[in-house]
């Protein structure tokens, strides 16, 4: 069999990889490069005889490890050149072992925790042959009717940013080239969790001083960070899909940050440009998605139809599409494909890794969160109980407690809450179960006798409701974020046996819980919290540990206050409770100016049910003492700021300690706090910890009216606290 052109460079082995790129490119005909450009879906039934032609640079949703090996067998045997190919899935919290959805794992505000759920995620999918994952999700969510705020990592730029880039870290391992690293994707680029209504795919429009101050910071750090490669959204961005956007892929992405990874376009995206009306016809498509800098186009085919006689007529050039196929080939040579593209697969594994399992659950535990906890209503203590009612449609079901996107989980070895409690447990205690609805959506009320039943003979009762997977993920948007169907129904009829109520709640988003949150003891918001659920939350309602995670975003009383979210700006009228008027006390015929005049909803109150950053534990934390190292510091310098913490409870337990600053004068509005620093601590009962946050004047600056980045001089506030809401103050001033 002749010599393929990689196998011919593979053997020249002083070759480094900018020669090798260049020299592989030298030798590919304008077919062939189109081909490196081009992303097949694994049931394109052309995909075998493509791939010999060299027409595909990358597959989509190809998971059996037997079948990848044999496409990159022909791609690197079979093809002329031998150029083997980018595996792609979307591996967004797990592959086989799943973890709790992004948005869970961003409430553990752990990097570690966010980095080792994305390291094993790289294994499992890496050993099938995956070799690039879809992954991880940065774009800012402050809507909680779109859907797709369960993948992200919530609503502020900084912990979006930490977090994200630990993500890629864990995707990509210390070098790319590692059996066990994949590569990973920055998505969506930009601005696509602003998609109007919650809707998705909807319309956005940031003005550009908000895309910079909000939007794009996660993903600036995600290009720092060596992401290997950048999604281009579906959505349109200020009239200008950001497919055929140029200006933010180029003269951003590109020229302002210097990023050399490679953009691949989303699903359709770029036959989409016809949709949105931005052009007429496909091969506009393909011509403006090349010249906005989409490298690589997934799913449909424009460049494949259409780039040779863009190219013919000098519409586009050949140096430019010479670019951005090196960009793609710089990833294969990275991931060392070219010199072995095939999986160091063990036939797939049956059971899931101990290791992995141990993991997610740690992931799970230290993703809930708190939110109430009437005195001694948890922990729960199996001496002191005898009989517990555990009730709720989601409380024994394996596949619903995995949430969003988990094509290739292994449900059937998720462990439940029902079964985790009774195996924690074990004969101490009875546990009676009842689902009360068929699904999480259901309206039949018929399983209510059996459920109260049970509750009205327990000591207390555990309701286990929240939103099936179905219901957040893509395209699963909801108008209304209450508890669905009739689950408050169910949660008034187990109040009315008088028994304690535990309410643990999971779901892909958050959900308005104002009107219920007086008939239940307490509230552990779980999220979708993966295979291990069951085993973290028995641990947590039994207090083997304390729950420690924090909301990443902020929790509305009502949909009618979306978008609420922590670092909003002040307005001139900012609402305080001295003026607020509730519409209930509004007098009959009352003049206009009695309401405070100031901004508010009538109909609810300003604030938030739960700010950003909020969550309790099983102790009490004391915060004290706030020292800052000066108040005034130069530019260009370090601030110091100090406090202590103390667990004056009786539960040793980790605290989420978290400092704020504002910006008390711009020449752009500043939001009224901002997000600079945390950090996750352990404190055993009775203990104290002084804790320091470092901040340099660099991390103070934003974009300003000329859309430069700059740290201007002026006072500063400054808060280390346990959530947005409260905190230690101190103040600063930059000259
Ligand atoms: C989503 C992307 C995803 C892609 C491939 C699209 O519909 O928007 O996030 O990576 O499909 O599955």
């Amino acid at each position: 069999m002749p010599v393929n052109v990689c196998q011919q460079l593979n053997n020249t082995k002083s070759l480094d990889k900018e020669s090798y790129v260049s020299s592989l490119l030298s030798q590919m005909t304008l077919r062939e490069k189109i081909g490196q450009m081009s992303q097949f879906n694994n049931d394109n039934e052309k995909l075998t005889a493509s791939i010999k032609m060299g027409d595909v640079g990358s597959v989509i949703n190809e998971v059996n490890f037997e079948t990848i090996n044999e496409l990159q067998r022909i791609a690197s045997q079979e093809s002329r050149l031998g150029i083997p190919l980018l595996v792609g899935r979307d591996v967004i919290h797990g592959f086989n072992t799943i973890f709790p959805i992004p948005l869970g794992q961003a409430a553990s505000w752990s990097t570690e925790i966010v980095e080792s759920c994305a390291t094993i995620a790289a294994i499992e999918a890496a050993n099938n042959g995956v070799n690039w994952t879809f992954a991880p999700m940065i774009d800012i969510s402050r809507d909680p009717r779109w859907g797709r705020i369960a993948e992200s990592l919530g609503e502020d730029p900084y912990l979006c940013s930490v977090l994200g880039s630990a993500m890629v870290k864990g995707f990509q391992g210390e070098n790319l080239s590692d059996s066990t690293s994949i590569a990973a994707c920055a998505k969506h680029f930009a601005g696509y969790g602003a998609s109007e209504s919650g809707r998705d795919y909807n319309t956005t429009n940031i003005p550009e001083n908000e895309l910079r101050n909000v939007y794009l910071p996660p993903f600036k750090a995600l290009a720092d960070a060596g992401v290997s490669t950048f999604m281009a959204s579906f959505s349109d961005l200020n009239g200008v899909p950001v497919t055929g956007n140029s200006w933010l892929l180029n003269d951003i992405l590109r020229e302002e940050w210097q990023y050399t990874g490679f953009v691949v376009s989303d699903w359709e995206s770029i036959t989409q440009l016809i949709t949105h009306g931005f052009c007429a016809d496909t091969e506009s498509a393909a011509f403006e998605a090349c010249q906005a800098g989409v490298d690589m186009e997934m799913a449909s085919n424009t460049y494949a139809k259409n780039l040779p006689s863009l190219i013919q007529n000098n519409k586009v050039n050949i140096e430019q599409i010479d670019i951005m196929v090196s960009r793609i080939l710089t990833l294969k040579f990275d991931l060392g494909l070219f010199e072995n593209p095939y999986t160091r697969a063990t036939p797939a594994v049956e059971r899931l890794d101990s290791f992995h399992l141990d993991a997610a659950k740690q992931a799970a535990t230290k993703s809930c969160v708190l939110l109430k906890n009437n005195i001694q209503t948890l922990p729960l203590s199996k001496t002191e109980l005898t009989s517990l009612a555990v009730i709720g449609p989601l409380a024994d079901d394996g596949y619903e407690q995995l949430g969003t996107w988990v094509f290739d989980a292994k449900p059937n070895q998720s462990i439940t809450c029902l079964n985790a409690i009774k195996s924690h447990v074990g004969d101490s205690v009875e546990v009676k179960f009842s689902k009360g609805l068929a699904t999480s959506r259901s309206h039949n009320q018929d399983g209510f006798i059996e459920a109260t039943q049970l509750a009205h003979s327990a000591d207390v009762a555990v309701l286990i409701l929240g939103e099936e997977a179905i219901l957040s993920g893509e395209a699963h948007c909801r108008s209304n974020i209450d508890l669905p169907g009739c689950q408050e129904q169910l949660i008034n009829a187990i109040y009315e046996t008088g028994t304690p109520i535990i309410l643990v709640i999971m779901a892909g988003r958050p959900i308005t819980l104002e009107k219920i949150l007086p008939k239940v003891d307490a509230v552990l918001f779980a999220w979708h919290p993966g295979t291990m659920a069951g085993p973290a939350i028995a641990d947590l309602l039994f207090g083997e540990t304390s729950p420690s995670g924090k909301l990443p975003v902020t929790f509305p009383r009502s949909v009618g206050q979306i978008p609420l979210y922590y670092g909003q700006k002040n307005t001139g009228r900012p609402p305080c409770d001295a003026t607020f008027v509730d519409i209930n006390d509004i007098e009959v015929r009352a003049p206009q100016t009695s309401l405070g005049m100031t901004s508010t909803h009538l109909d609810t109150h300003f604030s938030p049910l739960f700010p950003f950053g909020f969550g309790l534990s099983y102790t009490q934390f004391e915060y004290e003492n706030i020292n800052i190292s000066r108040h005034v510091i130069t530019m260009g310098e370090f601030v110091e700021i100090t406090a202590t913490i103390s667990n004056v409870g009786y539960f040793d337990a980790e605290e989420i300690v978290q400092l704020y600053i504002r910006d008390l004068v711009g020449s752009v509005t500043r939001p009224i706090k901002e997000l600079k620093g945390f950090q996750r601590i352990f404190l055993p009962a009775g203990q104290s910890k002084s804790v320091l946050f470092k901040i340099h004047t660099d991390e103070l600056a934003f974009y300003d009216r000329q859309m430069k980045r700059t740290t201007e001089p002026g006072l500063f506030n400054a808060w280390i606290s346990s959530n947005s809401d409260t905190g230690l103050k101190t103040e600063f001033e930059v000259v």
